[in-house]
């Protein structure tokens, strides 16, 4: 396989990596995967997280064991165990099922497919960007929820790509960013992508972002997706369903922005979309490289969906790939195959 490298993703002289995104910012740490169980793990623990990034580490991580000499049997049960590795972001799974789509199997052409993969989403980060920033005003104030940086893609981004292509323009754009609990993904890797990009935030706990709209603080919310219906309903980080009710009641215009790898072709709507429900310790406390506290009582019951669905009725645009869509154009049909 050629060298590939990434924000948080790389393939270099034969060696497979991710970046530990569960310990950054405080510290930068580079994990080798060896195999397609190490890649499970990663992915399972949201060492390496995002829906685009997730089904192109997949990608390589199967490259990477085809040329390794997996036999085509061996190759299929490990497509499909990474496939089960967590079940919202359908990028896995399209990402995946490009590799199984072969009439022979053939180890150079599972090569050939992952770096086309790995490539692909370089432009399509760039396309959504330029289509999202169009949206984005001179002097706006945007929300953002979750992590859609170049962390979680292995381009510059789909939410986060469109601020910074704004920004790049010449735009004076400042990013209220929500933490993202429990696993603070806003707090701790937006932040982090935000600083390095010299765009200017402001960190909010997610119950705030309320009272910044009600006083006329937000021009603007763009979020990423993990899974797109037909009918453009959404899954995405749990609280962009709440971020898109406010922005409604707020007439605060709200998009959403994502590649077609996150566009489910057999899937009609939201209520089809499988919700990842996640380890109670996630709400019970925080770990970090800072350390684990817990401050719940351990027999506490948790509700921990790691994603809800936001309706299409509240979505003022789709920023894909191909074009942005309005609400029209989606019932209309313009996703379905
Ligand atoms: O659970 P995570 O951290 O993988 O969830 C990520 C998100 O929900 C992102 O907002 C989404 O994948 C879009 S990434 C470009």
């Amino acid at each position: 396989m050629k060298n590939m490298v990434a924000l948080s993703l790389k393939y270099q002289e034969g060696v497979l990596s991710i970046l530990n995104q569960q310990t950054l910012p405080n510290q930068v740490e580079w994990l080798v995967s060896r195999s397609p169980e190490d890649m499970i793990g990663y992915i399972r623990e949201l060492k390496t997280r995002g829906a685009p990034l997730i089904g192109v580490s997949a990608s390589l991580a199967l490259a990477q064991f085809a040329e390794q000499g997996a036999s085509e049997n061996e190759f299929r049960m490990a497509a499909l165990a990474l496939k089960e590795a967590r079940p919202t972001a359908v990028n896995l799974m399209i990402c995946i099922d490009r590799l199984l789509d072969y009439d022979t199997y053939d180890s150079s052409q599972v090569v050939a497919k992952a770096e086309a993969i790995f490539d692909e989403d370089v432009e399509l980060c760039r396309k959504i960007a330029i289509h999202g920033a169009s949206f984005l005003e001179d002097g706006d104030n945007v929300l953002t929820h979750c992590n859609t940086g170049g962390l979680a893609t292995v381009g510059g981004g789909t939410a986060l790509g469109v601020i910074a292509e704004a920004h790049r323009q010449g735009k004076k754009i400042h990013v209220y960013v929500d933490e993202t609990r429990p696993l603070l993904q806003g707090g701790r890797l937006t932040t982090y992508e935000l600083q390095e990009l010299d765009i200017p935030y402001t960190l909010i706990c997610d119950n705030m972002a309320a009272s910044l709209m009600a006083e006329g603080k937000i021009q603007k919310a763009i979020v990423g997706a993990d899974r797109i219906a037909l009918n453009g309903d959404f899954a995405n980080k749990i609280g962009t369903y709440g971020v898109a009710v406010l922005c409604h009641y707020h007439k605060v215009p709200f998009y959403v922005a994502a590649p077609y790898t996150t566009v489910d072709r057999d899937c009609p709507s939201g209520r089809e979309i499988p919700i990842e429900q996640r380890d109670p310790f996630e709400v019970k406390g925080v770990q970090g490289a800072f350390g684990k506290v817990q401050w719940a009582p351990e027999k506490g019951q948790v509700y921990n969906p790691a994603f809800d669905v936001t309706p299409a009725q509240l979505v003022s645009g789709w920023v894909l790939d191909q074009a942005a869509y309005t609400y029209q154009q989606i019932q209309d049909g313009v996703l379905k195959p």
